[in-house]
């Protein structure tokens, strides 16, 4: 471990001297080669239980959550997790780092959608540029996605992280700044790796018609330790023009039956199932100021809002992690 620490570590202090943008593309390729070698989980491990830790938010019955992210620790984490199924943590990112991130997602879309004959609102009409920093998708190692399936991404406003190598150096390297590593691997007490499929930078239109709910363990392993950070990178959710996400403020520790009661797909919850399922407990809708975020794992159950009301394009970075030895193999992890 240490030898791949020490030669990322290498790679990014190049990058900082020179300012290569091939350094970036190292470290980038040197995540997937590494990620490649995560063996998929060995055992099963004990699920922790409500009664295993306390509830950090005792007063609170059928909401989310939420608390400024400078105050978080693991075991508030853990016990929001558990208890509620999801903690809102606000002030994650700074103004300066959410403005970065929107330039970086902009130029990322837009060298990308370059690649794609695509009926794009923006379509550049400049050559692409082999060299950018913005856009590779040369990935080394095994196939770990089908070229096409980049453009229908890119229509629906999602590129995943992995293929721009500045953004994903600029995202690993502030996840660092804020102590997020510290904060996961003592959540998992393990070492924590990323997710290929599941990092994904969005910037995305309002939904033309609701979409169905779902719960991510759905289309993950079994046996895996996740919780994905979904950064909102717009003002957003409830009482704004731009659409969030809405949630089951319930921790649910099964994934529930799919493919029923209307449901479009046969990974999908319908909101039919919702509404018979959590009357107790109806959904809610967050707010969220550009640079709060959300934490939630592969149990939690979830839906885009939709509303004619949202009209604004949403800009957001939503990142999944696993614990090492229990990361989900179909979900290519990366090294981290
Ligand atoms: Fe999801």
């Amino acid at each position: 471990m240490l030898k791949l620490d020490q030669r990322i570590a290498e790679a990014r202090q190049k990058f900082k001297k020179t300012g290569h943008t091939h350094h970036l593309v190292h470290e980038r390729n040197m995540r997937v080669n590494f990620g490649q070698r995560v063996a998929p989980p060995q055992s099963q491990y004990e699920k922790i239980k409500p009664g295993d830790v306390p509830n950090p938010f005792p007063g609170l019955k059928n909401d989310i959550p939420e608390m400024e992210y400078k105050d978080l620790t693991s075991d508030i984490l853990t016990g929001a997790i558990i208890h509620h199924g999801a903690l809102i943590v606000r002030n994650f990112f700074g103004n300066g780092i959410v403005e970065n991130f929107r330039k970086g997602i902009d130029e990322t879309f837009y060298e990308s959608s370059k690649h794609f004959a695509l009926d794009l609102q923006d379509k550049p009409t400049e050559p692409i540029d082999e060299r950018s920093p913005w856009f590779r998708r040369q990935l080394p190692g095994e196939k770990l996605f089908d070229p096409g399936s980049v453009g229908f991404m890119l229509m629906t406003g999602s590129v995943w992280t992995f293929l721009s190598p500045a953004v994903c150096h600029d995202l690993l390297k502030s996840f660092e700044d804020v102590n997020l590593r510290g904060l996961l691997d003592e959540y998992f007490d393990d070492r924590t790796c990323l997710s290929f499929n599941k990092s994904v930078l969005r910037r995305m239109d309002p939904l033309g018609h609701p979409a169905d709910w779902h719960q991510d363990g759905a289309f993950m392993d079994e046996h895996i330790k996740s919780i994905n950070l979904w950064v909102a990178l717009s003002d957003c959710g409830a009482g704004t023009d731009c659409p969030g996400m809405d949630f089951v403020p319930k921790r649910l520790n099964k994934i529930m039956p799919t493919g029923i009661n209307k449901a479009k797909y046969d990974w999908s919850v319908s909101h039919e199932s919702v509404s018979e399922w959590f009357k107790d407990c109806p959904p809610v809708t967050p707010t969220y100021k550009a640079g709060d975020a959300i934490f939630f794992d592969h149990y939690n159950l979830h839906v885009t809002s939709y509303s004619p009301e949202y009209t604004k394009r949403r800009y957001a970075l939503e990142t999944w992690f696993f614990a090492q030895k229990h990361a989900a193999s179909n979900q290519s992890p990366m090294y981290w």
